[in-house]
């Protein structure tokens, strides 16, 4: 038993690393386990490679201990600072730790926490532990105490590592959003005296503005905060220096800047450049022209039953006859007057260009209502985005009653008096009307789901006006889990059920699979008839989760998007959100919005904006109302941009547009700017041009310069290749 211990720690001093293989474990829980002096010779000897399952022992859901006895050099100790690092790998699910009794770090969260238990098997442990508590040439104790849901359970990963921390490991400096201006905070587990650079500069000139100098210090296991204003367009990055390292601290962040220009006066068509209508459905399209109002609208070519509002800009009727209708419109006001050259598409296919529209769930989720629902859209109309071809106002899970009425029939509940005077207002207006369900028998927030009312529901749906369903498994998981088919088969059928109901009311709905994209959705979607699929899980306003949802999971999908079927990488999260009736502005920084914009308009996804829209900011509305972005994800061909390049943290995303040329995104995921000089860049997936459009700025930049991309920034250019 000795033996095999000793076997595995082994050291390697010029990296000033031990390594430890295994240690001692124990089924059960007793708070006694984390201390020095207990007697653990009778513990199991296990390996660090072998995850519970494999250890011959029964099935061990639940709690675990590790107990691993290590001695540890005092030449670790040795070097500019005494701290050690566990550098412990993953552990499958949650764990505490303590070295010699005393508490060094925990991972996930236990079943008798606030919240209960959540896993962070994946999640690498970095733990410093406080020199004090080490005994230095002797045998520690590091005891870990694990929390396993499901087998496999405990280390998995092989040996774990003692380390000499660097700056990097013990001290950490972010700047959070504070009292209108921006918080440092500069974190360490041992003391640090150094310098912190100040420096602000202006974002749309690059000209540097304040550049100062700070003394610092940090006592161990203690920060330093310290406030900056900082004035909208206004770029604030910190740079901390320890001299007794070689490595520095960065951190950086950003005040809201517009960069779209604002719109001129004058008529301009802003829209998408098709519709697609079934013939005899009713036409719902209102011309999406800015510049100063009042304005009147003219449509030439127009199929006869479709008729033109000229004071609003709505089109309705309908329209018998198959065919593609070119059109030209028109809109004049007092600056002057503007054409756009338009094709209604009379046929099978609707969805022809990605939804854009409003949904009520990223702000006001379950406390949504007709009145808030209508706050929205008037303010789509009034504050102007209808003008930018945001269309569709969808109203979230919250709006059913709890009870159907004896014959089955869904109803709205008390928070929506009159859901078809909803509807008839949203077309009178030339806005499309969505509405939220689930074929399992309930939703995610628990009202009743349409499983056996499926016909009834679609007929509901249709005397109110519907023109969008979103359709959330939710409810469905345990009667699928329930049943004995897990087939692919099995997956679809609910969905198939209901587009068959949707098909067969006298409108057009479009339809929206929510399933996170389970079942390989975009596979089989656009074979069920379905306008657009989830493919991820519940997006919310963190970077990680932005990162998650429009980079990692849309990799390798953009053959399956097109005209009439989208993937949806879930819905956006900028301006006020908050989930709740007590709103936020969106954690994301500005440069994290540009990203999520452009991302969006590359990947062709929805465009369903999550916040409060009577409560937008200049900011959210000039993010959201670029034209030259919104063309891109609006652009004819539908052609889902792809991943080409990931380098030093920056990825190339790039898609081809229907006049031949591209549009061409180049994120920088790092955490400090990186200059990237565009030629360069574009050469790399194989594009050479002299111009390129910065379609942010809406201007034509050189391609032989060097552009500075901000932190979890974008530069979002259209070139046109030789
Ligand atoms: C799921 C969906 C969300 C939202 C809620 C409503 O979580 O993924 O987008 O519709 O349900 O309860």
């Amino acid at each position: 038993m000795i033996l095999l211990s000793l076997l595995l720690v082994s050291l390697s001093l010029a990296a000033q690393v031990a390594t430890v293989g295994g240690g001692r474990f124990q089924k059960g829980d007793d708070p006694a386990w984390s201390e020095y002096g207990f007697d653990d010779s009778s513990w199991l000897e296990v390996s660090f490679d072998q995850a519970w399952e494999t250890l011959g022992l029964e099935r061990v859901n639940g709690i675990g201990w590790y107990r691993i006895h290590v001695v540890i050099p005092s030449s670790l100790k040795k070097g500019v600072v005494e701290a050690i690092m566990l550098d412990m790998g993953a552990i499958d699910d949650s764990d505490q730790t303590w070295i010699n009794g005393h508490p060094v770090g925990k991972t996930g969260t236990f079943p008798e926490d606030p919240g209960g238990y959540s896993s962070e098997y994946g999640k690498r442990r970095y733990y410093i532990v406080d020199p004090r508590w080490v005994r230095w040439d002797q045998d520690n104790v590091i005891a870990v105490r694990v929390y396993n849901f499901g087998d496999p359970g405990g280390f998995y990963r092989g040996a774990f590592n003692l380390v000499k921390p660097s700056l990097k490991d013990f001290a950490k400096l972010s700047l959070v959003a504070d009292q209108g201006g921006y918080k440092a905070v500069l974190a360490s587990s041992v003391k640090t005296s150094g310098t912190l650079d100040i420096s602000i500069t202006d974002v749309m000139t690059g000209t540097p503005e304040v550049s100062r100098k700070q003394k610092v210090t940090v006592g161990a296991w203690k920060e330093k905060q310290l406030l900056y204003p900082l004035a909208p367009q206004k770029r604030l990055k910190l740079t901390y220096t320890d001299p007794r390292f070689d490595e520095i601290l960065e951190a950086e962040v950003c005040a809201p800047y517009i960069l779209t220009p604002p719109a001129p006066a004058e008529p301009r068509y802003n829209g998408p450049l098709v519709f697609g209508v079934r013939p005899g459905s009713p036409v719902i399209f209102r011309l999406a022209f800015s510049g100063d109002k009042p304005m009147k609208y003219a449509v030439e070519g127009l199929p006869e039953g479709v008729v033109l509002d000229p004071e609003k800009g709505v089109l309705s009727g309908s329209c018998s006859q198959a065919g593609d209708y070119p059109l030209v419109f028109t809109a004049t006001n007092d600056k002057g007057s503007a054409k756009a050259c338009f094709t209604l598409k009379v046929g099978e296919q609707i969805g022809l260009t990605p939804p854009m529209g409003w949904n009520s769930w990223n702000c006001w989720a379950l406390s949504v209502s007709q009145e808030k629902v209508m706050a929205s859209a008037a303010a789509m109309i009034n504050r102007g985005l209808a003008d930018y071809g945001y269309s569709y106002i969808n109203i979230d899970d919250a709006w059913e009653a709890e009870e159907r009425t004896p014959d089955g029939r869904i109803e709205a509940n008390e928070k929506f008096p009159d859901m078809k005077a909803l509807g008839d207002w949203l077309h009178s207006n030339g806005l499309k009307f969505g509405i939220y369900s689930s074929p399992g028998d309930f939703t995610c927030g628990g009202y009743p789901g349409s499983l056996d009312h499926e016909r009834q529901d679609a007929e509901v749906w249709n005397s109110w006006g519907v023109d969008y369903l979103k359709y959330d498994w939710c409810g469905y998981n345990k009667i699928f889990e329930a049943g004995r088919d897990k087939s692919e088969a099995a997956f679809i059928r609910p969905y198939l059920k209901m587009q068959q109901f949707l098909r067969e009311q006298p409108r057009d709905i479009f339809y929206s699979l929510c399933q996170y994209g389970w079942g390989r959705v975009w596979e089989w979607g656009a074979f069920i008839d379905a306008n657009s699929w989830r493919t991820s899980h519940d997006i919310n306003d963190s970077w990680e989760s932005l990162y998650d949802n429009g980079f990692e999971r849309q990799l390798g999908l953009h053959p399956y998007a097109g005209p009439g079927h989208w993937n949806d990488p879930d819905m956006l999260i900028v301006g006020k959100v908050g989930w709740s009736s007590s709103l936020r502005d969106s954690r994301l920084t500005p440069d994290e919005q540009y990203t999520h914009i452009s991302l969006w308009s590359l990947l062709a996804a929805n465009m369903l904006i999550g916040c409060d829209l009577s409560q937008i900011d200049d900011f959210t509305f000039n993010l959201l109302c670029n034209n030259e972005v919104n063309a891109v994800n609006q652009d004819t061909l539908g052609h889902q941009a792809h991943q080409d390049v990931v380098e030093d943290g920056m990825q190339i995303w790039s898609r081809d547009l229907y006049d031949g040329s591209y549009a061409v995104g180049i994120f920088n995921l790092n955490e400090v700017s990186v200059p990237v000089r565009l030629d360069g860049a574009l050469a790399k997936i194989g594009l050479k041009a002299e111009k390129a459009r910065d379609l942010w700025r809406q201007k034509d930049i050189e391609t032989d310069s060097e552009y500075l991309i901000p932190p979890h920034g974008v530069l979002y250019v259209r070139v046109q290749s030789r």
